[in-house]
């Protein structure tokens, strides 16, 4: 099930420029670098009441996200919906024929396994379920 809106992605080719507008200019919490092999991004996390500003940018200069940035330049990448049961819902919404990206979940950034729906299946949208498995 569904349960919380846990983040708003943005891709971003200058990481270090838009930390310090979000840090500084804007005054959110900053979480700190994390690095996502699986996903070769590298992402910095903002909390802020309940959800949190993720910025996402290539890991070492590699990944979909540089062929990404590339063809829509920086914006708007992904919405995340935290689920409580990642394997249920892939499920459910597979028998819907929601299609997506990965047959399976991988490992996300802060202990969550994650997948995403294709953004054909939401009007455009790419949409990331995440569930947490490490509470660290
Ligand atoms: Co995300």
């Amino acid at each position: 099930m569904i349960v919380a809106l846990d983040h708003i992605a943005i891709a971003v080719p200058d990481l270090d420029k838009s930390i310090s507008r979000f840090l500084e200019d804007f005054g959110l919490n900053y979480e700190g670098l994390e690095s996502v092999t699986a996903a070769k991004t590298s992402t910095a996390f903002f909390p802020i009441d309940g959800t949190s500003i993720e910025l996402v940018h290539p890991l070492d200069g590699e990944g979909p996200l540089v062929g990404y940035l590339e063809k829509y330049g920086p914006g708007l990448h992904h919405i995340c919906f935290r689920t409580d049961d990642i394997d249920a819902d892939v499920a459910r919404l597979k028998d819907k024929g929601y299609q997506f990206l990965t047959d399976e979940p991988s490992f996300g950034a802060h202990g969550t396994r994650v997948i995403f729906i294709h953004p054909r299946s939401c009007d455009g949208v790419l949409i990331e379920l995440n569930e947490v498995v490490n509470d660290e």
